[in-house]
């Protein structure tokens, strides 16, 4: 009996060390899709980063261990200290300029946002240059904003699991359909293509907005509900392949840009941004059409994790929002969030 008990000891010991491996390692490396959540705060009404934070730890227990922030305001890296969430932090549009003026500027820069939170127990993922920045005043700044903040994260320790990005929106786009036709448009293409070639020599993703909610919404005439919702009863066929769902084909027509660019299909890419509002544009908008496609968009990523096109994408996708944020733009633009300022549930999603 005894021996029955210790030989079976000592599996039972290798397989907890291994869980403990994974358990330390898992947020950083995501092997089978994801998701995570944007933390935009352009309200008044909302609570401190503070409570905010400790609500994603304790009440939510890191059933949302993927967050997103905009800014590097020092509330939240304050907030995120010696949590286990793990962080993408914006370069605000306001501060690419500076950031691209120099190498100095950049050390700087990752200095006070970087490197002083790593030392408090803050995990970062992303550092993303600008939100849409392109087209934009600054979007000629966004490459060598990137190139700067790769060269100080290179130099210092700790900061390897760091890639340096942006983010862009389907605007970026000259044709997204059918998505094997995709490129970058004329006016951007240029810097996309830089980018794009940046990106990929340095290993990190393109960080990629998108919104087949705004698509409807522009076409209603010619996109279904259904295909928008996850709920295609039938796909569109684009060659070979089949599109059940809009997602997939506006991510995949990201990915035929790329390819063109760095022609190889080994092309990396995250969904920094994805959502569907609870009011504001009737009946496209609605608490229940927003329930629904995050959900099945949360499963999609979650448990498929891929696209028609590519079988290793390993989804990783941000839901927009965590909040309703009272500032935006009146109308849709500010009732995507899953959470009530008082932190319960605008719908049944994250638990
Ligand atoms: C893109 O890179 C090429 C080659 O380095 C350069 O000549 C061109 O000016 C760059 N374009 C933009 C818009 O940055
Ligand atoms: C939270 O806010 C929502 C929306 O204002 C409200 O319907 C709900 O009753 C509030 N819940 C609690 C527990 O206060």
């Amino acid at each position: 009996m005894l021996g029955n008990v210790q030989m079976r000891m000592a599996p039972l010991t290798t397989i907890w060390v291994l869980v403990l491996a994974m358990a330390v390692f898992q947020p950083s490396m995501i092997l089978s899709g994801d998701a995570g959540i944007n933390y935009g705060r352009n309200g008044d009404n909302l609570l401190s980063p503070k409570q905010v934070i400790n609500f994603l730890t304790k009440d939510l227990n890191y059933r949302i261990s993927l967050i997103r922030v905009y800014d590097a305001n020092l509330d939240i890296l304050e907030a995120l200290s010696g949590t286990n969430l793990v962080v993408t932090i914006g370069v605000p549009n306001e501060a690419i300029s500076y950031v691209a003026s120099s190498q100095e500027a950049a050390d700087k820069w990752v200095q006070d946002h970087i490197i002083t939170y790593i030392r408090k127990g803050v995990r970062f993922r992303y550092i993303c240059v600008g939100n849409e920045a392109i087209p934009g005043v600054v979007a000629s700044d966004v490459l060598q904003a990137i190139l700067n903040l790769q060269n100080s994260l290179r130099q210092r320790a700790g900061t390897q699991d760091i890639y340096v990005t942006t983010a862009v929106s389907a605007n970026v786009l000259g044709v997204s359909f059918p998505p094997s036709q995709g490129q970058f448009a004329p006016n951007v293409a240029d810097i996309m293509s830089n980018i794009t070639l940046y990106l990929h020599r340095i290993g990190s993703p393109l960080l990629i907005n998108v919104y087949p909610y705004f698509a409807l919404v522009s076409e209603p005439g010619r996109i279904s509900l259904d295909y928008a919702l996850f709920q295609a009863p039938r796909p569109i066929k684009d060659g070979e392949l089949e599109y059940y769902n809009l997602f997939d084909a506006m991510v995949d027509a990201f990915v035929a840009a790329m390819v063109r660019v760095v022609q190889s299909e080994d092309v990396k890419l995250v969904v920094s941004e994805t959502g569907w509002p609870t009011a504001g544009r009737e009946p496209y908008s609605s608490i229940e059409n927003a329930r629904i496609y995050n959900n099945k968009l949360r499963e999609h990523a979650i448990t498929r994790g891929t696209t028609p096109r590519k079988a290793d994408i390993n989804l990783e996708v941000y839901i927009f929002s965590m909040f309703n944020e009272n500032f935006k733009q009146a109308g849709e633009q500010q009732n995507f969030g899953t959470f009530y300022p008082n932190l319960t549930q605008v719908y049944p999603l994250w638990y």
